[in-house]
């Protein structure tokens, strides 16, 4: 028996900060942030809106592509490094928001990875008939973490939501056929909101020094990411049983177009085959790969019988990936 996603959905803020409105911000151009990044445009959410409602429709949407309503929900996963607040948690809003039954639902932290490691999750409680329909959802709104005066990190994030329902497959042919997912805490510096924790509680001193804001190293950052990304591509695949020339699609987690075209250039995979969003949208973390997927699914680039590789790498380190057959 196989998972397979059964609908998918995705929410993007309509406001859009482009390069030119970021040069009013800080000392910053659009052409090094084309050039370093890919980067053009990224959505803002609302100050009033909180992820469980940026997450409201994106779920809606996979409830109904499954053809299913909320009842018929039996778990809810969230991965998201901005829930609405640290509990309860942002699923267990939703759950209320979506008029679900009763059901198990949590939040996890795996930064970009999120998603894939919730389709890993989900799976896995599928199989050991916990649940039966599962609802993964991404969620994030890194805008109102980042530090609006730090230009080496301001212009990279930006705001998303994506989910999918996942279950039973009938057909053993379509589904998650191939997995991989791993971790390292001893890079765990290199990026991380250190405050606002029970390691650093919020103080004035925080407060004044910024620190619950997103940090990052950017190029020991970019160095473990590319790494983590052909790792988890290759050892996905060797999961699936499946050669790079029979993939269809790459689904890369969109943190930066140079790691991006790194990734496709080691698997040899061309760049027509890769789902590209950055330019419109930056890093959105977890959502990334989530509102990718239902962007290449309903406008059709993915077809049925397609296989395609989901990867993606963040905070923690994490990193991992998911084979789906469609
Ligand atoms: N505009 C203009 N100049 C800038 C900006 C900016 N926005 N930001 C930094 N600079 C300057 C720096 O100050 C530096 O100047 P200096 O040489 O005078 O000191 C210069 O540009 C070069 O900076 P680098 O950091 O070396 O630039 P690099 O080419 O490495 O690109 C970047 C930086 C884009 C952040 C890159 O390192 C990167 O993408 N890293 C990985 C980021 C990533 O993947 N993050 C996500 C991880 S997981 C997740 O998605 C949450």
């Amino acid at each position: 028996m196989r998972t397979r996603i059964l609908g998918t959905g995705s929410n993007l803020p309509e406001k859009i900060l482009t390069n030119a409105d970021l040069e009013k911000m800080v000392d910053t151009s659009d052409e090094w942030i084309v050039s370093r990044s890919g980067i053009r445009e990224r959505r803002v959410v609302d100050e009033d809106i909180p992820s469980s409602e940026l997450a409201l429709p994106a779920a809606r949407q996979a409830i109904d592509g499954a053809g299913l309503s909320p009842e018929d929900i039996d778990a809810i996963l969230v991965a998201t490094v901005t829930p609405d607040m640290a509990f309860p948690s942002t699923a267990c809003l939703l759950q209320n928001k979506l008029g679900c039954r009763q059901v198990p639902g949590f939040d996890f932290s795996a930064g970009c990875t999120g998603f894939i490691y919730g389709l890993i999750l989900a799976d896995s409680l599928i199989k050991t008939g916990s649940a039966k329909h599962i609802l993964v959802v991404a969620v994030e709104e890194l805008t109102k973490i980042v530090n609006w005066e730090d230009r080496s990190t301001c212009v990279l994030f930006g705001d998303g939501a994506g989910a999918a329902v996942v279950g039973p497959s009938e057909n053993d042919d379509v589904g998650i056929v191939g997995k991989y997912w791993s971790g390292d805490g001893s890079v765990a510096d290199y990026l991380k909101l250190p405050a606002g924790g029970s390691l650093m509680p919020p103080s004035q001193k925080t407060l004044d020094e910024k620190l619950h804001t997103l940090h990052m190293l950017g190029n020991e950052t970019f160095k473990t990411a590319v790494r983590a990304m052909e790792e988890a591509s290759v050892e996905g695949l060797k999961n699936a049983n499946i050669d790079v020339e029979d993939l269809d699609w790459l689904i890369p987690h969109q943190a930066n177009i140079r790691i991006i075209e790194f990734t496709a250039k080691r698997l040899k995979m061309p760049m027509d085959r890769v789902i590209i969003t950055i330019d419109k949208y930056g890093n959105t973390s977890a959502s990334s790969v989530p509102i990718a997927l239902d962007e290449a699914l309903k406008s059709g680039k993915i077809k049925h019988g397609d296989d395609v590789l989901l990867v993606a790498f963040g905070a923690g380190f994490t990193w991992g990936s998911n084979v789906i057959r469609f």
